[in-house]
């Protein structure tokens, strides 16, 4: 597909795939974007998922139809973009492989691959004819070998997974047609919870590094491609890695036999008289990634989790260090959870709240046995939300 005379589109879309990285739910598929910029030279960035060689290189093929690929630029060595390099070799096998040290270090013990390898460094320039492309580091974006790839004559920056985002897409992949970001945005958020959350400070350096490029297009290897919004998702990436989030209320929640959900459900509807915006997320009933992804979207977290064994339920146990793992700052917290003899969860939740510098809204709602509105009194929590916020 043309993305201009010079760049193509050849990647994939995978409907198949019901859990990527064998952990995060896909329902809406994912693509795998791999492109290639035509000159007299012409360049592959980045392959595919290994279970799409043959559409891949249909793909490739109908772009090029007798032309051979010249280099092939690995901007990112994980498997979903890396897994076809050595069967491109196979098929072009004059190609000469673009990578950084840390790339070619990982190209070998992967694919045992080490010849012509062509090691690339900071700035360095690689001429393909008029056009050119040249390599940026990004280390731990999200992994420590990647790479951005910028092609300054048609003003189109390949950043690898930075700016990515599950599902799969459209026909015409780019924005420059319809506004794709209102369609992508929560699963890009979701994408960047789940996949970059951990790495707010790299991303915050290679926003730096790349912020006075020219860009007219960003080519991620999954979700859109960037053309006409590139403001939009450059300020949503610049806010989710310093872990900016807007007013509202991620309410995640565990129950066992519905008295924690109901004390849950209670709290939603006071947000909700109140205005306040807010997801609400049962944990054991969905993937945590979508409570994460309103982690990073909300100021506000408030967690519910019944007494398990004197611990906290472990659902909502795996979401708080989900949470903790990716180092979310500035957020306000606030527990509550049902209990029958001794209650543990609401301190614990406190505890790994306290420990990620959360500031507690309120010391939380302990109930004992079963909900009842006289016991649990959600309205304070929604009040002190709206005290909090002021
Ligand atoms: C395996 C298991 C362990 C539990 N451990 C405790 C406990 O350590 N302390 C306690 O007070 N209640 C404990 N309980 C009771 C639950 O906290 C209680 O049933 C609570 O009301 C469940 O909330 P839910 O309806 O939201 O699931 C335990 C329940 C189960 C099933
Ligand atoms: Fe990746
Ligand atoms: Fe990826």
């Amino acid at each position: 597909m043309k993305l201009s005379e010079r760049v193509r589109y050849v990647g994939v879309n995978d409907f198949r795939m019901k859990l990527f990285e064998s952990h995060w739910p896909v329902p809406e598929g994912i693509s795998y974007n791999s492109y290639l910029v035509i000159d007299e030279k012409i360049a592959l960035l980045d392959t595919v998922d290994a279970a799409f060689a043959d559409e891949f290189i249909r793909n490739v093929k109908n772009e090029l139809g007798d032309r051979k690929i010249d280099y092939l630029v690995i901007n990112h060595m994980e498997p979903d973009h890396s897994a076809l390099v050595s069967f491109i070799r196979n098929e072009y096998p004059e190609c000469t492989v673009v990578a950084n040290s840390k790339a070619a270090q990982m190209l070998e013990g992967y694919q045992g691959l080490t010849d012509n390898v062509h090691v690339v460094k900071e700035g360095e320039t690689l001429q393909l004819g008029e056009t050119s492309l040249q390599f940026f580091m990004i280390p731990m974006v999200h992994w420590p070998e990647t790479m951005a790839t910028w092609c300054s004559e048609e003003h189109t920056l390949f950043p690898g997974d930075a700016f990515g985002s599950y599902k799969a897409v459209p026909p015409c992949i780019s924005d420059c047609k319809s506004n794709l970001f209102d369609e992508y945005k929560e699963e890009m958020i979701r994408y960047y919870a789940s996949i970059v959350g951990k790495y707010g400070q790299p991303v915050q350096a290679a926003l730096k590094k790349l912020g006075n490029l020219d860009i007219h297009r960003i080519c991620s290897v999954h979700g859109p491609v960037w053309e006409k919004e590139i403001p939009e998702v450059v300020k949503l990436y610049d806010n989710l890695s310093q872990y900016k989030a807007g007013c509202g209320v991620c309410l995640a929640y565990g129950s066992m036999y519905g008295n924690t959900e109901k004390a849950a459900k209670a709290i939603a509807s006071e947000l909700e008289k109140r205005n306040i915006p807010y997801g609400i997320h049962n944990l054991t009933a969905e993937d945590y990634s979508y409570a994460l992804r309103d982690v990073f979207k909300y100021d506000t977290l408030i967690v519910g989790s019944p007494t398990y064994n004197m611990e906290i339920f472990p659902p909502v146990r795996q979401f708080m260090e989900g949470v903790a793992d990716r180092g979310v700052k500035n957020r306000k917290f606030a527990a509550f959870g049902s209990f029958t003899w001794a209650a543990a969860s609401v301190k614990l939740l406190n505890d790994m709240a306290a420990d990620a510098g959360f500031e507690l809204l309120s010391e939380g709602i302990s109930f004992k046995q079963g909900y009842a509105p006289e016991k649990f009194d959600a309205a304070s929590l929604a009040e002190a939300v709206i005290s909090a916020g002021k």
